[in-house]
């Protein structure tokens, strides 16, 4: 008897430009990603090469390569790309200390010291700085007309972040580490690009403030050492311990305390940023919303056992970050080669895949473009079906906390004003999810008003608004 030997397959994908390859084809995504993602998907299926034939950088769509993908992470790995950089630097030594590019026994010995901080119960604890931040910014709004909600709501979920992170309450100190970690998270994609460390160069400069903030770490670190109690995230770092008696360094304190503040803020604020869209384009919508809150809440800020009762607010940020997650899409990195829905990757393979598309799959979601938060009355899908946190050993680690933040604030702002986007705004999305240029929206006390702004701009492919 004779076995056939089937040759590997070629995995489908649009074309590579000479001399280019696939980065050509990263570069549209990067233009025009959400549009771009969807059109792989309906013209290639749910392996796409991101250069026809080339194993080596490729996208994997839908529920069942999200589990292959997220439940084996020995196998796809979370990776630094091809971003090295040396570890006798302040800023070398915070990239080796993070839980997103860690795996295997280090990510979990980590994961599981960090994560009494995030337990459901202890984000309890960070209500009131919630709540008290959110007053003070609604407070800030009195008397002003027009905003940039997407602005204001980044400027809120950072000193949520700084104060509830790092414990700090007196204002200058808020102010200090939010404007040094802003500094550095912009300079971050040349750093990455070009590592250089001379005068003058965007990694000179990033070196000099990961100093600063490094300075200013070891003293706030000192002082949580001497803190009984466990009252914010660093503090209960500080304190952890694993059976063995093991504990974070230093080092491996900072680095995480930084990324949680990067990991944590942006995805928070435009999620808010996105609610607010959603809810002035659904008038009904948000009619709704505002008669849970009032019913429950009486024009109060919400306490954690009355968040329980929300039903339609927890409907509504359910269906918010279905429909525009703001991790839109997430990679991995082959340590082997290996098999994914059917075709051969080799070692380091890249493997994007995304929850955007996922969750705009019409077998799993009825009307995916259609913002329905009544569909979550009665729909149950999977950790691999609806993704907005990710799933597997790296799920979002902040996931209750982010929860937890964006209810109190939509509860707050809802009961306080009516945010109105101003008319004929044009409004898009980039790659972060981010409402760009900003969403601009003329601020009420809360009369409810509710009508749906004319709007302009290419929002309008993501999100189905006919009535
Ligand atoms: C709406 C808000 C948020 C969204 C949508 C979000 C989304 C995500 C996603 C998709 C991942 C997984 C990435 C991957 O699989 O590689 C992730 C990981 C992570 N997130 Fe979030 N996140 C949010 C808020 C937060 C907050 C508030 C914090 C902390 C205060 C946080 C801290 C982290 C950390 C540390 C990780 C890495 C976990 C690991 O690798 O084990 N996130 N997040």
């Amino acid at each position: 008897m004779t076995t056939a030997t089937t040759a590997p397959q070629t995995i489908p994908g649009p074309r590579g430009l000479p001399g280019l390859g696939w980065r050509a084809n990263i570069l549209k995504m990067y233009l025009n990603p959400f549009a771009y993602l969807r059109w792989l998907h309906d013209t290639y299926g749910d392996v796409v090469a991101l250069a026809q034939g080339d194993p080596s950088n490729v996208v994997a769509f839908g529920p069942a390569l999200n589990f292959r993908l997220l439940s084996d992470p020995d196998l796809f790995r979370n990776d630094a790309g091809p971003f090295k950089f040396s570890d006798d630097t302040a800023f070398g030594r915070l990239m080796q200390n993070n839980l997103p590019t860690m795996n295997g026994e280090k990510h979990r010995q980590h994961r599981r010291l960090m994560q009494p901080a995030f337990h459901r119960q202890q984000v309890t604890h960070y209500r009131d700085d919630m709540v008290m931040l959110t007053q003070s910014m609604l407070d800030s709004w009195q008397g002003r007309t027009e905003i940039d909600a997407a602005t204001e709501m980044k400027l809120l979920t950072q000193r949520i972040a700084v104060k509830t992170l790092f414990g700090l309450y007196d204002e200058t100190g808020v102010e200090r580490m939010g404007k040094l970690l802003l500094r550095m998270t912009r300079s971050m994609l040349l750093v990455m690009i070009a590592p250089v460390n001379i005068p003058g160069t965007p990694y000179h400069r990033v070196l000099g403030i990961v100093g600063e903030m490094e300075a200013m770490m070891r003293s706030l670190i000192a002082q949580k050492r001497q803190q009984s109690e466990a009252t914010d995230v660093l503090a209960a770092l500080v304190h952890a311990y694993d059976e063995g008696g093991v504990q974070l360094s230093d080092e491996e304190l900072m680095g995480h305390a930084i990324t949680l503040f990067v990991a944590g803020h942006e995805t928070t604020a435009n999620t808010l940023a996105w609610i607010i869209f959603l809810l002035d384009q659904h008038p009904r919508v948000q009619a709704d919303l505002l008669d849970e809150l009032s019913d429950v809440l009486h024009g109060e800020a919400p306490t954690i056992e009355q968040l329980k009762q929300l039903p339609l607010l927890d409907s509504v940020v359910k269906e918010g970050l279905r429909l525009l997650p703001p991790a839109a899409i997430g990679t991995r990195a082959t340590s082997t080669p290996c098999e994914l829905g059917g075709f051969e990757l080799p070692k380091g393979a890249n493997v994007v895949y995304s929850e955007f598309v996922t969750h705009r799959l019409p077998q799993l979601y009825e009307e995916p473009d259609r913002f329905k938060p009544e569909r979550w009355a009665t729909l149950d899908r999977s950790p691999y079906e609806y993704l907005p946190f990710s799933a597997g050993r790296h799920m979002c680690i902040g996931a209750a906390f982010a929860t937890q933040e964006l209810k109190v604030v939509i509860a707050m702002l809802l009961q306080h004003y009516r945010l109105a986007i101003v008319p004929n705004s044009r409004i898009a999305a980039n790659i972060s999810m981010r409402p760009i240029p900003g969403l601009p929206v003329r601020v009420f006390p809360q009369d409810r008003q509710f009508q749906r702004a004319p709007i302009r701009g290419s929002i309008q492919q993501l999100v189905d608004l006919a009535q």
